[in-house]
């Protein structure tokens, strides 16, 4: 199935961690070999960065392919989409010399963040109810309501009578719901109307058969790249639920997300970093609330690329992991930030949990019971010595390939890239 340039029909790259593991960089510079780039979940809530030469991006709602002019980015049915800020990520690159063109198309079929959608996830994360720490970006209220068959679509957008009809009632619901919960006052369903037909007619040239494309493309032996958001573990059937996102951001998110059959995703690879971060409410087994925490949050520069939150930092954790590699069907595991770890004098991995005066290395299905475990760590001496001008795996210090053999003997995956820096470059392939 490999094709001539080394990359495989269908590869899909997804995080393994919380999110932030660096998929951004990781899609970017595969994205030079695919012919298509395809989201397939999550919205504006993502904040993927990719840095070229020193210049940084960082993309939203846009596949991180869109840097890469031979490809196309494709936003499939399975994202939700808040026109307003995909059209301010659109001006933003164009200002900065980006093409989009025929080289974006979005699902007629996506899902569309509404303004009551941002309203109450703001509301809902004021409230003291139950916190988890959400980007507000609307997610979780859209993806309910398209649960709930309240949704508005893309294709909805274009055909105005119908939306009106829509808006009337969603409007006056949503109302209701704004004002008892929040005390909110009301929207205006006319207002809402001549707002998202202004963006409706600014996105039109984008839009089409997302699904029709993505297929002929596997079908024509084109190269297909699934850009994962998000992270395994913020998946929410298998991630620490509650405290999750609320789409499916692991590879079996793919099929639903994309339209395309489970037998057509091909390879998947698992971006994890050679630590681990977390932001938002949940629990976090390894997470050091110490100076080591606190080193790996100033040498990693952990903070939220969209938000600007200081993420929290902790050790490698293989539970978690192997859970990822798991529900993943991980091929391939990308190690990233690699260089974060340079200095250290130790580097610990969690192997275990202590869970009720029994040792366990399988993760809880429930944060109760992850919320309590203690882990288990497996100490590693540092390497001490620069590792972000290395360029091949021979070349890594001693103590950083034991390492990393150590992971993947753990996981029972090859490491088959690792990251030594933001650059494309910065990129050590095995
Ligand atoms: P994503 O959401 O998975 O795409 O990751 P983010 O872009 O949110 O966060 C990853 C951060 O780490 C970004 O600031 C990247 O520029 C940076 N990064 C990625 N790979 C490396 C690496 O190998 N070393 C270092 N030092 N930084 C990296
Ligand atoms: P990328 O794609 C890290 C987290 C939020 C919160 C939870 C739910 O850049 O890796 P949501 O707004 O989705 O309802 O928030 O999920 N979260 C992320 N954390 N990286 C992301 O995306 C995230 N997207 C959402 O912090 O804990
Ligand atoms: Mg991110």
């Amino acid at each position: 199935m490999s094709a001539s340039n080394g990359l495989p029909r269908t590869t899909c790259i997804v995080g393994v961690q919380w999110g932030d593991e660096g998929k951004g960089k990781i899609v970017d510079l595969l994205a030079a070999q695919a012919d298509v780039v395809v989201r397939f979940q999550g919205g504006g809530n993502a904040g993927h960065t990719v840095v070229v030469k020193g210049e940084k991006f960082v993309l939203h709602l846009i596949p991180s392919g869109i840097l890469h002019r031979g490809s196309t980015s494709v936003i499939a049915n399975g994202v939700v989409v808040d026109p307003q800020q995909l059209l301010e990520e659109m001006s933003n690159l164009r200002a900065r010399g980006v093409k989009i063109g025929k080289n974006l198309l979005i699902s007629d079929r996506a899902h569309v963040v509404m303004p009551w959608h941002k309203l109450m996830d703001q509301l809902a994360e004021g409230s003291d109810a139950q916190k988890i720490g959400t980007t507000k970006r609307g997610i979780g209220p859209c993806y309910a309501d398209k649960a709930a068959r309240k949704g508005i679509r893309i294709a909805d957008l274009f055909r105005p009578d119908y939306l009106q009809q829509r808006l009337e009632a969603l409007v006056s619901e949503k109302n209701r719901v704004l004002a008892a919960l929040y005390g909110a006052p009301p929207l205006d369903d006319d207002e809402v109307f001549r707002e998202y037909r202004g963006y409706a007619e600014k996105i039109a040239p984008h839009v089409g058969d997302a699904l029709g494309f993505v297929n002929d493309a596997i079908d024509a032996k084109k190269r297909v790249l699934f850009e994962g958001a998000q992270g395994s573990l913020l998946d929410i059937d298998f991630g620490t639920y509650p405290y999750v996102t609320s789409s499916n951001s692991d590879a079996c998110g793919i099929p639903a997300g994309a339209g395309v059959a489970p037998k057509k995703v091909g390879h998947i690879l698992g971006v994890a970093k050679a630590y681990c971060t977390r932001v938002g409410e949940g629990p976090f087994p390894t997470e050091l609330v110490d100076d080591v925490g606190e080193r790996l949050r100033s040498v990693g520069g952990e903070f939220g690329s969209l938000t600007g939150r200081p993420r929290r930092c902790g050790w490698f954790d293989t539970v978690t992991s192997r859970h990822a590699v798991r529900i993943n069907g991980i091929d391939g595991l990308v190690i990233t930030k690699l260089d974060v770890l340079d200095q250290f004098g130790e580097v610990r991995v969690c192997t275990a949990y202590r869970l009720d005066g029994k040792t366990t290395n399988s993760m809880p299905g429930d944060c109760e019971r992850l919320a309590r475990c203690e882990p288990v760590y497996k100490s590693f001496p540092g390497w001490k010595s620069d590792t972000s001008k290395v360029t091949s795996f021979r070349q890594l210090p001693k103590n950083a390939r034991a390492y990393l053999n150590y992971l993947e003997r753990e996981l029972g995956v090859p490491v088959v890239m690792i990251s030594v820096g933001k650059d494309r470059e910065k990129t050590i392939r095995r």
